[in-house]
């Protein structure tokens, strides 16, 4: 028997840094719940620690207010593929996002923790041009900072984590945090970026702030605004009375 405290909403739990955050979401002390659109992704999702599945699209603002009901704080992980579909309309990364964030608000959540991308807002020399062509022409770039601009307004604590190339090497555990737009480039593991967002969830000292991280190993030139943040680490559940 074990003793849950809250709930935690991933946003994005089938993709490929959700996934990962529903592994570093283990065996803590909350209720977590996933979000998907693929009905066929349930079993899966449970498979993977998810205690509650919610299978909705965030472009629908209805959605967005059912997977966030009873929810203490959420670790959105969503993002479009910069594909040429994602010119023609709105994406996730923007009006989902004001969806998911607007949702929240009504709703009373606490805590959220967005992911972005180095390359938005004052990040954006962070991404080499070629990679920032292809993410303006699709529109991806604009509604991420669509999306940021809306949580910072929102009066809910939020840390926006904006990550470099993501890889899908092992962690490394060795992430270094820019703070102030053009601090650091280069690539991250998903498995740093997922420990980072839910570490963000109980470390205080992120709150309403915005960083850019890369890996150790992965950075490009020389990093500059490197801020020294002290993790907490993920509480573990506490055994029922
Ligand atoms: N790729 C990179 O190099 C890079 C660099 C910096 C930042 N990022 C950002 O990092 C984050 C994670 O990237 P990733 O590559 O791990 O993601 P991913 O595997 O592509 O997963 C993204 C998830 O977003 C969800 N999603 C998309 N549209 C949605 C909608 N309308 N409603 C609800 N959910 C929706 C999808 O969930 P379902 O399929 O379950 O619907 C999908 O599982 C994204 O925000 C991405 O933009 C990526």
């Amino acid at each position: 028997m074990t003793r849950k405290r809250g709930r935690v909403l991933v946003a994005g739990a089938a993709g490929r840094t959700g996934r990962l955050v529903l592994d570093a979401l283990a065996d803590s002390p909350f209720v977590v719940r996933a979000l998907t659109r693929d009905s066929d992704a349930k079993d899966a999702l449970r498979a993977n620690g998810a205690d509650e599945v919610v299978v909705g699209d965030l472009l629908d603002p209805d959605d967005a207010r059912e997977a966030v009901l009873e929810v203490d704080a959420i670790v959105s992980t969503v993002g479009a593929s910069a594909s040429l579909e994602t010119i023609r309309g709105d994406i996730v990364d923007g009006a989902g996002v004001v969806n998911l964030v607007d949702a929240a608000t009504a709703s009373g959540v606490q805590r959220l923790v967005l992911t972005s991308s180095i390359g938005v807002g004052d990040s954006k020399d962070g991404l080499p041009l070629s990679v920032r062509a292809i993410l303006t022409a699709a529109g991806v770039l604009s509604a991420k900072q669509r999306g940021e601009d809306r949580l910072r307004e929102a009066p809910l604590d939020h840390t926006i984590i904006r990550p470099g190339a993501l890889t899908d090497a092992p962690a490394t555990d060795d992430v270094l945090v820019g703070e102030g737009g053009d601090s650091v480039r280069g690539s991250i593991p998903r498995a740093d970026v997922a420990n980072v967002l839910v570490k963000s969830l109980f470390t205080t000292s992120t709150e309403n702030r915005t960083f850019e991280i890369v890996s150790r190993p992965g950075l490009r030139g020389r990093p500059d605004r490197l801020v020294d943040v002290h993790w907490h680490s993920v509480p573990r559940v506490e055994p029922a009375d």
